[in-house]
């Protein structure tokens, strides 16, 4: 394709497009070998930081598999590291926090983050991205409520207890805490937009541990900051996803993003209807899982999401990110399948 793709942008603002667009979670990672062999040379944090290698792997799955949209390669953790919060990746287990914030004393400390001068590394690639792409970049943060789960836990969770004893016991500590991290997620998502970044991404992944009180009262204001300044000051599309999510769908509303993201646990066509009126778009939601199925399977459950989303403000993916050990084949034929799907006669 020659020219500029927009349709994503143009679903994310329900508008009418000529195919439903498509673009997976996680769509550059280990279930590909040219990411493989990329990371037998570097590490997350470094693919992260050099900008020649990081645009590479951003461009890695849109030009496999033809996808309406790239993601930058990056992590929801980045930015958290010139704030003062060093963390490791442990293979297996995911970012690690080598000491765990838990006082308000360490939270006091953290250091104001320049994101221009800090995070310089992403405006680059960004840069280098809107250059060389035919389809929108989408830029992405970590919500505050999912960045201080790893700050508090130290790590991935089962069930987020020093994190909800946290939140319970030193509101104040964890006022300031998401204060800040909104400060900081808002300079980043602006310095992204400004970089090149088309369309934001917030990745809520776990938010859902939360009752609906408890987001309205711990969650909801900060959410609702982020998507108001990135309105106020840009005109691209926000995206609001998280899992587990399905008993705070309204309230995920509330938070103002242009786009909702759906797990693969909840019938995304009802959520459109019932529960966001079809006010906003949608993306989502095959099981990540049933991409190791065989194809006809693949294939007849992506139609079943395909027909009853058939109307605009529908973006095709999974319902959370590519597992490593994917067949690359079987994402290569997805994505074929829901392009083709869409060209009507
Ligand atoms: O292609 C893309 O989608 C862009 C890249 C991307 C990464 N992380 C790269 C990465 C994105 C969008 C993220 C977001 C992210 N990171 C989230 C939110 C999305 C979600 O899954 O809910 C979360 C919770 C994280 C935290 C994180 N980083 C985890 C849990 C892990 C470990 C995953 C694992 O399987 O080991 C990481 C490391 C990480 N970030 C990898 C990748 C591709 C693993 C890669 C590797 O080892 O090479």
């Amino acid at each position: 394709m020659n020219t500029y793709n927009d349709r994503f942008i143009k679903a994310c603002f329900l508008e009418e497009t000529d195919q439903i667009p498509v673009w997976f979670m996680r769509q550059a990672g280990r279930y590909q070998s040219a990411y493989r062999d990329i990371r037998s040379k570097y590490s997350i944090k470094e693919i992260c930081k050099i900008p020649e290698i990081c645009h590479k792997v951003t461009h890695l799955p849109v030009d496999q598999f033809n996808l309406d949209a790239a993601i930058l390669f990056s992590d929801i953790m980045i930015p958290l590291e010139p704030m003062g919060v060093d963390f490791d990746y442990k293979p297996g287990i995911g970012p690690v926090i080598k000491e765990p914030v838990r006082s308000m004393k360490q939270i006091k400390s953290l250091i104001k983050v320049d994101v221009g001068y800090s995070l310089s590394y992403t405006g680059q690639t960004l840069n280098m991205l809107k250059d060389s792409l035919k389809v929108p970049c989408i830029g992405f943060i970590g919500a505050p409520f999912t960045l201080a789960s790893y700050m508090i836990e130290g790590g991935p969770s089962k069930n987020y207890r020093h994190l909800k004893a946290f939140m319970y016991t030193q509101k104040d500590a964890w006022h300031l805490l998401m204060e800040k991290l909104t400060d900081l997620l808002i300079d980043y998502s602006l310095y992204q937009i400004s970089s090149g970044a088309s369309a934001m991404q917030i990745f809520d992944s776990w938010v859902g541990c939360l009752n609906r009180d408890d987001y309205k009262e711990y969650v909801l204001p900060y959410m609702k900051k982020i998507t108001g300044a990135i309105k106020a000051h840009t005109s691209v599309p926000v995206i609001l996803f998280g899992v587990q999510t399905q008993h705070l769908f309204s309230l995920i509303k509330e938070a103002g993003s242009d786009v909702i993201g759906v797990d693969w646990r909840s019938e995304i066509h009802n959520i459109w209807k019932n529960e966001l009126n079809f006010e906003v778009a949608v993306q989502g939601n095959l099981d990540p899982c049933l991409l190791f199925a065989d194809w006809p399977l693949i294939e007849k459950k992506a139609q079943e999401i395909l027909e009853r989303l058939d109307r605009p403000g529908f973006i095709f993916n999974l319902g959370h990110g590519i597992l490593p050990g994917t067949p690359e084949d079987n994402v290569k034929r997805l994505a074929a399948f829901v392009q083709e799907y869409c060209i009507k006669v």
